[in-house]
C-alpha cells in the first residue's frame, strides 16, 4: 500500500482510519471523500511540534484552507491551535461562520475585491498580507474610514525557482503574485506600506510554490527574505517583527514521490532563518509557514463505484466511475499522479492496466491513464489515494453532476462532515 494510512481488513477490503471502505460506500454513497481525522491531527501536530524543538515558541502554523475548506476542518485545526490563511470572502464567511478567532486568520489573495477587505477590516483579521500597490492604496483608504489600523505583511517574490508544475509556481518575477525583487518593486511597496499612516506593516510573506520535494528552496528563502528586512531597518528605521514562509511541502500521491519529512524541512528553515538573522545582526522574527496540501492531503482517499468498462484492442481499457473531473480536476490540469485500489479487492496484485475515466462529456475527464489497479468489474469500488488537498475545494457541478459528500473517519467511527449535494441544490439558485 502507498503508506500506512491505508490497510487491508480480513475481508480483503481497503481500510481507512480503522474503517472498511467498501461499508462507507454502502452507507454513504459515491462518490464519497473519506477524511482521516486523527491523520489530520498528527500532521498538525508534527509541523507545531518542529517549531517547538527546532525554533521557538514564536511560531505559528497558518493551515492554507484552500486545500479543504468546510466548517468542520476550521474547527478541527483550530482545535489543533493552528490559525488558518484565507483567500477568499467565502473562506473567510466559513471560518468565522464556527467561531474560528480572527486573530488568527490571515487574508490573502492577489486581487481582493473591496468588499472583501471590508469584510476582513470589520472582522479585525489577524493580517491581510497585501499583494500589490492597487491593494496597499485601497486599504489604507478603507481603514482610514473604518478608523481601523490592520497588522499587514506585504507579499514578495523572492526570485526562487523550484522544480515543481508552472501553474503552481509562485516565487520568480513571472508571477500574478506579489512583489518582484529583482526590480526594485519589493522595497518600493516596504517603502509605502511604512509611510501608510492606516497600516501598521508586521513583515513579510513568501509562497516558493506547492508539492516541493526539495529543501533548498527552503534554505534559500530565510537569507533572501532576513536580509530584505535588514535593508527595510536601515533605510525606512522599521524592524519587521514576522517572516512568512508560505506553503508548499509536498506529500505522497505515489511509490516515485519522496517528500521531506516535515520536522526535517522545519529543522532546515529554522536553521536558515537563525544563520540570516544572525549574518544580518536582525532579531529573530515571529516565523510562520501556511501548509495547505500537506496537512490534508495524504490523509484522505476518494471512493467511486465502477460502472461501464470499455476494452479497446490493442489500445487501452477505459474503467469509467461516477465521478470524475467535478471532483478530482487535478490530472486534467496538472497531469497529477494518483494511485488507485479496487477497495473490494485490496488483497489481490494490481496487475490490470486501467485509464480511469469520469462521467462527463469531455475526452479529457480522466482521473488517471494507464495505471495499474486489481482486475475490475461493475459495481465494484475504487479508491483514488491521497485527494484531500485541492480535490473538493476544486469540485464543479460541470454537466450539472452533484458535489460528493464527504465523510471524517476516526478510530473505526464515521461521521459525515459535507452532504452530497441534491438535484435540488443544483437549481436551487436559477431563476
Ligand atoms: N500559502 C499561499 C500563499 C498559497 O498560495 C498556497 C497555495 C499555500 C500557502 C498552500 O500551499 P500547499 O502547502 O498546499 O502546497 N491547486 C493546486 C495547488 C495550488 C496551490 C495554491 N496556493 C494543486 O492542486 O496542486
Amino acid at each position: 500500500m502507498l503508506n500506512n494510512r491505508f490497510g487491508v481488513n480480513e475481508k480483503g477490503n481497503l481500510t481507512i482510519g480503522g474503517v472498511d471502505t467498501v461499508e462507507l460506500a454502502n452507507a454513504y454513497g459515491t462518490p464519497l471523500y473519506v477524511f482521516d481525522e486523527n491523520d489530520i491531527r498528527n500532521n498538525c501536530r508534527e509541523f507545531k511540534g518542529a517549531f517547538e524543538k527546532h525554533y521557538n515558541s514564536n511560531a505559528q502554523v497558518y493551515y492554507a484552507s484552500k486545500a479543504f475548506s468546510c466548517k468542520e476542518m476550521y474547527r478541527l485545526v483550530n482545535s489543533e491551535g493552528l490559525g488558518v490563511d484565507v483567500v477568499s470572502g467565502g473562506e473567510l464567511y466559513t471560518a468565522l461562520s464556527v467561531g474560528f478567532p480572527a486573530d488568527k486568520i490571515g487574508f490573502h489573495g492577489n486581487n481582493k475585491t473591496k468588499d472583501e477587505l471590508i469584510f476582513a477590516l470589520k472582522s479585525n483579521v489577524g493580517h491581510i498580507i497585501v499583494d500589490n500597490f492597487t491593494e496597499l492604496e485601497l486599504l489604507n483608504g478603507l481603514a482610514k474610514e473604518l478608523s481601523k489600523k490592520p497588522d499587514i505583511l506585504l507579499r514578495i517574490k523572492p526570485g526562487i525557482d523550484c522544480h515543481t508544475h508552472e501553474y503552481i509556481k509562485t516565487a520568480t518575477i513571472d508571477c500574478k503574485f506579489g512583489f518582484a525583487l529583482e526590480n526594485g518593486e519589493a522595497e518600493e511597496a516596504l517603502k509605502a506600506a511604512c509611510q501608510a499612516e492606516n497600516l501598521n506593516l508586521v513583515g513579510i510573506h513568501c509562497h516558493i510554490g506547492s508539492q516541493i520535494f526539495e529543501k533548498q528552496p527552503f534554505i534559500d528563502a530565510p537569507e533572501i527574505m532576513v536580509s530584505l528586512a535588514k535593508r527595510v531597518q536601515q533605510k525606512f528605521g522599521k524592524t519587521l517583527t514576522e517572516i512568512n514562509f508560505g506553503g508548499g511541502f509536498g506529500i505522497k500521491y505515489t511509490k516515485n514521490d519522496t517528500p521531506v519529512a516535515k520536522d526535517e524541512m522545519i529543522m532546515e528553515l529554522c536553521a536558515a532563518v537563525k544563520t540570516a538573522c544572525k549574518k544580518y545582526e536582525f532579531p529573530l522574527p515571529k516565523l510562520s509557514i501556511e501548509p495547505g496540501r500537506s496537512i490534508v492531503g495524504d490523509a484522505t482517499l476518494t471512493l467511486y463505484t465502477i460502472g461501464n468498462i470499455k476494452t479497446i484492442e490493442n489500445v487501452r481499457t477505459y474503467v469509467s466511475v461516477d465521478g470524475g473531473m467535478t471532483d478530482n480536476p487535478r490530472y486534467a490540469l496538472y497531469g497529477a499522479e494518483y494511485e488507485a485500489v479496487v477497495a473490494n479487492k485490496a488483497n489481490k496484485p494490481r496487475d490490470f492496466v486501467a485509464t480511469i475515466a469520469g462521467r462527463c462529456c469531455e475526452s479529457g475527464d480522466l482521473i488517471q491513464e494507464h495505471t495499474k489497479i486489481q482486475t475490475p468489474k461493475a459495481g465494484d469500488i475504487l479508491a483514488v489515494l491521497s485527494t484531500g488537498a485541492y480535490n473538493y475545494s476544486m469540485a464543479s457541478n460541470y454537466n450539472r453532476v452533484p458535489r460528493p459528500a464527504a465523510v471524517m473517519v476516526n478510530n473505526g467511527k464515521s461521521r459525515e462532515i459535507i452532504k452530497r449535494e441534491t438535484y435540488e441544490d443544483i437549481i436551487s439558485k436559477d431563476i
